[in-house]
């Protein structure tokens, strides 16, 4: 007799469509085509790394629209993709594309596969605000062991190259005609939003290099200098170097999504106050884990300068 059990609430994270975990849903996918600024520094990156010739493994292909771009030079792409719905949908997308029949579409675990050979170009887009939830940098971290133990020493390129952490303290409008609600948003990078106000400029919490040693560790703790206005978010940023290329080092870039997550308790500020703020969390973790660690303090400068 079959006996049903509810899952937890952590397998339900894990496992429900609706939750955009790693394995990023089917119908998620057109959100992703459509963004002109996400497809067009993809492409453009793409374009400036992959010569004719080259051997490519593109790891996460989803529709596989990433590995098409780089057919376009590549003498051979290897297509990674887990998810068996989207390996299904890749492979009749890329018959639908000219110039497609030197992809091969494979359903395998980024964590495990390896090429048959080596390659010069390792694609992958796990890319999420904070890296958090999908695993870029876990995939890239194991990737490169395993690739130097059985493969070669001598390590691909990867796209993107690096990654720039950064947070901000902001004032966030969380009132929704008259309901309060302070909540974890998404916000479209280089867009004004009226309902934030910035009340320090971000700092850069971490830059990973894909060419280096890898931590899986986020740990941070800042100082910032704040204008007058109550600090009741954080914002996160996230700026993708997708390659660096050309006699001048042209940087082509792309932000994912501004991610803000609210503080517990908002914090009235004069212009001059420092906030002292803590985090850490797990490349690939959740978002709660690093929500639950911040921690963020108020300290007047003047506080400690004792009357004489
Ligand atoms: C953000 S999507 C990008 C898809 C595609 N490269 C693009 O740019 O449109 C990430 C893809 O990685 C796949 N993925 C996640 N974890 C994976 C793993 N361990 N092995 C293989 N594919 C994985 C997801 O199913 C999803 O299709």
């Amino acid at each position: 007799m079959k006996i049903f059990t509810m899952p937890s609430i952590n397998e339900v994270q894990d496992n429900n469509d609706s939750y955009l975990g790693q394995f990023i849903p089917l119908h998620y996918h057109h959100h992703m085509l459509i963004s002109e600024y996400r497809m067009g520094a993809f492409k453009t990156a793409i374009e400036q790394t992959v010569f004719p010739g080259a051997k490519i493994l593109e790891l996460g292909g989803g529709t596989g629209v990433l590995s098409w771009f780089a057919a376009a030079k590549a003498e051979k792409v290897w297509c990674v993709e887990y998810n068996p719905d989207l390996v299904k949908e890749a492979t009749r997308l890329l018959k639908l594309n000219t110039g497609s029949e030197h992809i091969e579409v494979i359903q395998g675990d980024a964590f495990t596969y390896l090429p048959p050979e080596p390659v010069d170009l390792v694609i992958c887009e796990m890319l999420h605000p904070a890296m958090l939830v999908e695993k870029q940098i876990n995939v890239i971290k194991h990737f490169k062991e395993r690739y130097t133990q059985h493969i070669s020493s001598t390590l691909p390129r990867f796209l993107p190259e690096a990654v720039i952490l950064a947070v901000q303290p902001i004032q966030q409008n969380y009132v929704f005609m008259g309901f309060h609600a302070p909540i974890i948003e998404f916000q479209i990078p280089e867009t004004n939003y009226s309902d934030t106000q910035e009340l320090a400029e971000p700092l850069v919490y971490s830059t990973v290099d894909f060419s280096k040693e890898i931590s899986e560790e986020f740990s941070w703790e800042g100082e910032f200098t704040l204008e007058t206005g109550t600090v009741n978010a954080l914002r996160f940023i996230t700026k993708n170097i997708l390659c660096i290329s050309g006699p001048d080092n042209d940087i082509t870039e792309w932000h994912n999504p501004h991610m803000i997550l609210p503080l517990p308790e908002p914090i009235v500020a004069k212009a001059g106050d420092l906030l002292q703020v803590s985090f850490n969390y797990s490349a690939g973790g959740s978002l709660s884990q690093l929500q639950n660690s911040i921690k963020a303090t108020l300290v007047r400068p003047w506080d400690s300068v004792k009357p004489t």
